[in-house]
């Protein structure tokens, strides 16, 4: 069984649909498949409960299906930052609260188990205000598994690639592999760019488990959309 965390350079980096095309690719190859999205801030109604389209399209490619909740124990109204969404409705995050809210996904026991952060490496859960100032790395670091950085390619991604992987290294993560996810549909010099981070990514022994192409418009809920993104990645080793 593999467990990974997946971070991005920044919010829409492409996290949802990398993780979606993973666990799609690995269900394709007859392994078991979860997907869990901790904290997710935006949401609506469905179903007489606030859901998120990242979780719901995690749970669309889990095959050990659960109940909405299992897959997005903590469901934010606002698309805003978690901990300001969360203040709004007079609640608080911290490590310890979410470790227990995900206990039971966390229990699952698929294949490939995946969890996707929200935003970037250090999105806050709290501000602080009852003690020390709390992230998501922190909760990722108490899960101790190894990460997946998606880039989302666009003027400015080489340096918040290297930041994030500096700080994973930091973290004392693994990080078992890092994905070129081309988010806009021309970027200049997007090859440039790409041989530079697959440069610096494989001097620090990290491997590039694919470089997605732009595919405009995709719905990632069409699984034959999807197979673009998911024949552009190998999944993760070990
Ligand atoms: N390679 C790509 N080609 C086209 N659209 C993409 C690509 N990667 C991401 N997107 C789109 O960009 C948006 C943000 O991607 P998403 O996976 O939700 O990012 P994150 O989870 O990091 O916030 C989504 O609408 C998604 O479909
Ligand atoms: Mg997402």
């Amino acid at each position: 069984m593999a467990r990974y965390f997946v971070t991005g350079t920044d919010t829409d980096a492409g996290k949802t649909l990398v993780s979606a095309a993973l666990l799609h690719k690995a269900h394709q190859q007859g392994l078991s498949t979860f997907g869990l999205k901790p904290v997710a801030a935006g949401c609506e109604q469905r179903s007489g409960e606030w859901q998120n389209d990242d979780a719901r399209l995690l749970r669309h490619y889990s095959s050990l299906q659960h109940a909405y909740h299992v897959h997005n124990p903590v469901a934010l109204q606002a698309a805003i930052a978690p901990h300001i969404a969360a203040a709004q409705e007079q609640r608080s995050l911290s490590v310890s609260q979410l470790l227990n809210a995900c206990q039971p996904s966390l229990e699952i026991n698929a294949d490939l188990h995946l969890t996707e952060g929200a935003g970037g490496w250090l999105v806050p859960l709290n501000d602080g205000s009852q003690g020390d100032i709390e992230t998501l790395a922190d909760f990722a670091i108490r899960l101790d598994i190894p990460v997946i950085l998606v880039v989302g390619l666009k003027l400015g991604a080489i340096n918040h690639a290297l930041l994030t992987a500096q700080m994973l290294l930091a973290h004392g993560r693994q990080v078992a592999g890092w994905v070129a996810n081309a988010i806009q549909p021309d970027m200049q010099v997007q090859a440039e760019n790409v041989q530079f981070l697959r440069r610096w990514f494989s001097q620090n022994n990290i491997p590039c488990l694919g470089e997605v192409p732009h595919c405009a418009g995709i719905d990632a809920f069409d699984s034959q959309q999807l197979d673009a993104v998911a024949a552009a990645l190998t999944l993760p080793e070990g």
